[in-house]
């Protein structure tokens, strides 16, 4: 694996991916996370590191300490505000971005300074946390990078018709489209069923897979884009 990365298809190439969840705190001892595992994006940025990239990750929160990647550069993350900032920081020089990180969409709006005690029970207002993937988009028309940008979607129903609007909406070069409803694919699980998803309604689906599998196949996918030149 170390000799493949001094050459290999991504050769020269800065890929970015997020991984794992993030936690919103509610105050010094509390928060609000959900249940993504992080291994989909560790074996992504695996399968980058191997096809010869110079890989940058970011991590949330894991359900399990997860091994960094040889040779990936790690930057821990746990609020949906500081994976923002990392990633919007690295992906304004790189050339790929790839979003597995399963980003809360909303997060307590006020932190209190002190570990709330039992008794009265907390009212809990919450608020929107920013959609990287829009602010991505829109750092993209003004610098031109990346090149290419992959996101993630979890569905439990209408998994193509919400996929294919989030690649749209967030102006996607791909959309790995993931239906959590399937006992054999998503959160916790080593396997995953996957559709991609690209502009102009090409979809392809790809049998039941290890995540290593499937991160090889967006590899794949990836390579061919940034040699057609697309964004
Ligand atoms: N994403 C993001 N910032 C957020 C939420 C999500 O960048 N605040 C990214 C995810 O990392 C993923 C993609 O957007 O690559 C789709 O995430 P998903 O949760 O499926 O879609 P949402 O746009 O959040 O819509 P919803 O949760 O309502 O389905
Ligand atoms: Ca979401």
């Amino acid at each position: 694996r170390l000799a493949l990365s001094r050459g290999g298809p991504l050769a020269g190439k800065h890929v970015v991916v997020s991984a794992g969840g993030t936690q919103e705190p509610l105050d010094p001892v509390r928060y609000l996370s959900n249940r993504s595992s992080g291994k989909q994006g560790f074996a992504l940025a695996q399968a980058a590191l191997d096809l010869g990239a110079r890989v940058s990750l970011v991590v949330g929160a894991t359900a399990a300490a997860l091994p960094t990647p040889t040779g990936a550069e790690r930057t821990d993350v746990e609020s949906a505000a500081q994976m923002a900032e990392a990633v919007l920081e690295l992906s304004r020089m790189a050339d790929v971005l790839i979003m597995a990180a399963a980003v809360a969409d909303f997060r307590p709006r006020q932190v209190q300074a002190h570990k709330i005690k039992k008794g009265a029970l907390p009212r809990v207002e919450l608020e929107p946390t920013q959609d990287i993937l829009l602010a991505v988009a829109e750092q993209r028309r003004q610098v031109g990078r990346p090149a290419v940008v992959v996101g993630f979607a979890a569905e439990s129903e209408k998994l193509l018709e919400n996929a294919q609007d989030k690649l749209e909406r967030k102006n996607l070069s791909m959309i790995v489209a993931n239906d959590i409803s399937a006992p054999d694919a998503g959160f916790a699980v080593d396997t995953n069923r996957v559709l991609l998803l690209l502009p102009g309604g090409v979809v392809e689906p790809l049998p039941l897979m290890t995540k290593s599998e499937v991160a090889e196949a967006v590899l794949a996918r990836v390579v061919g884009l940034l040699a057609e030149g697309a964004g």
